[in-house]
């Protein structure tokens, strides 16, 4: 019964990493609840800020969600071969202060799927979360791979992902992770 956190890793409206995500929703098996969660309304990390003010109530309340949750998902988008800014910024305003980290992130299950209009289908960016992963104590799960490329041709305009051969993979992947969550995989 996993219930998992879903994060993309952009503030577009039409992200297709967005849509990645409500696809997962989508074809998550009878028991595993993927609830959507977004970084919009992160501010730039600044550590005068946080001395002055502490934690934005924005960032403390994904926190929140985050720690409720069984497991999180990343959908990351690439920028120039790795971590989008805006996702690294919301990760870094997460991990603050540094005494929540057991909190919200050690050993708590984390996968990463990504979308990209391109051709290297996230492959670098979801490698660079890796190191992010180690640093948080995080349970990474490796058992498949969720690379979308040519993500254009995956989606329609709308946002659903009518792609089969994509929507199938998605679908033992949410499969394969939530097994893992709940201690089977
Ligand atoms: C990109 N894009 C991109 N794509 C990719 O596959 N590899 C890359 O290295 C980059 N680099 C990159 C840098 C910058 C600054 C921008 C703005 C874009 C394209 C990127 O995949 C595309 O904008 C996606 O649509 C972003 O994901 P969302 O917002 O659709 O989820």
């Amino acid at each position: 019964m996993a219930h998992i956190l879903g994060l993309a890793g952009s503030l577009r409206q039409a992200s297709f990493n967005g849509w990645l995500l409500r696809a997962a929703a989508e074809v998550a098996p009878a028991g595993t609840t993927v609830e959507i969660a977004s970084i919009h309304g992160i501010p730039l990390y600044d550590a005068d800020a946080e001395a002055a003010e502490g934690v934005p109530p924005v960032v403390e309340a994904l926190k929140n969600r985050i720690a409720a949750a069984d497991a999180l998902l990343i959908a990351t988008p690439e920028y120039n071969n790795s971590i989008p800014g805006v996702a690294k910024n919301a990760i870094d305003w997460l991990s603050r202060p540094p005494a929540d980290i057991v909190r919200v992130f050690a050993n708590r299950p984390v996968a990463i799927i990504g979308a990209t209009p391109g051709l290297g289908a996230t492959a670098l960016a979801q490698a660079a979360w890796l190191a992010v992963f180690r640093t948080l104590r995080m349970r990474p799960w490796f058992g498949e791979r969720l690379m979308v490329a040519s993500a254009r041709n995956v989606f329609d305009a709308e946002g659903r992902l009518t792609d089969e051969a994509v929507r199938k993979k998605l679908a033992s992947f949410i499969k394969g992770f939530a097994e893992f969550v709940d201690g089977r995989g």
